[in-house]
């Protein structure tokens, strides 16, 4: 058998991992975006470079400092820019960690000037379009890498998070409650995957990150129990 630390070791593996918000640009000077801050995605690249792993980091805006030691960096802030820097980098990597907070729309009508006020009092429209779903494209990719997803959700945690884990096809998705975790430095999730669905105790986004990071090891070297 093999030892505690080989099964959940990430050595010679390589880690691409979304984090941050993205941004939505309405003109140039204003735009959509959300309150991610992009901490779990960092404590996750940094649990994966502990676990042995290279780490891909592609951030959108994110609310803290960027981890030192990673393999590459790439700034994506609008959802389609994600996309295509995930997309360039996805048949180099083994396993693929969706953090970042994805708006899930964008604007359709995107200004090339500064908005101006027109006089009438009357608000101008914004049109919003779907944007595409990164960790789904991914996951149902031909030889797809191994894929986390996570579901932030404000209600129904386990019953969306189920339904969402078989719709994307993520063999492991990680949930949690936002009014939870969002702003805060410790988060509370459970682990979904094809054995178990495990709840994990309110712990420091480290801890989340260590634990995450083992479970992923686990399923990838396939020695889970
Ligand atoms: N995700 C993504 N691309 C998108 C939207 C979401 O890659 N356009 C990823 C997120 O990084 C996360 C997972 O999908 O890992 C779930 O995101 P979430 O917003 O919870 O789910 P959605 O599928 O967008 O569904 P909804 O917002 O309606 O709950
Ligand atoms: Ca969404």
């Amino acid at each position: 058998l093999p030892d505690a630390w080989a099964t959940k070791s990430l050595i010679h593996q390589k880690i691409l991992i979304t984090t941050g918000a993205t941004y939505e640009a309405i003109d140039p000077v204003r735009g959509i975006t959300n309150i991610s801050s992009g901490q779990m995605g960092v404590a996750l690249a940094r649990a994966c470079r502990r676990a042995g792993a290279q780490v891909f980091l592609v951030y959108g805006k994110i609310q803290t400092a960027l981890p030192i030691g990673m393999a590459h960096y790439e700034c994506a802030e609008s959802a389609l820019a994600m996309y295509e820097a995930v997309f360039r980098l996805k048949n180099q990597i083994d396993g693929f960690i969706s953090v970042a907070a994805v708006a899930d729309y964008r604007v359709a009508n995107t200004a090339a000037h500064k908005l101006k006020k027109d006089g009438t009092g009357q608000p101008p429209t914004i049109e919003l379009t779907e944007n595409p779903d990164i960790l789904q494209s991914v996951a149902q990719s031909e030889s797809a890498p191994f894929c986390v997803g996570f579901a932030a959700e404000s209600e129904n945690v386990l019953a969306y998070a189920r339904a969402k884990r078989a719709k994307k096809g993520v063999p492991l998705l990680v949930a949690n409650d936002v009014s939870i975790a969002m702003g805060k430095t410790t988060n509370q999730v459970i682990l979904l995957d094809d054995f178990a669905e495990t709840m994990l105790p309110e712990m420091s986004k480290d801890d989340v990150a260590n634990a995450i990071v083992a479970r992923m090891a686990e399923l990838m070297n396939q020695h889970v129990q």
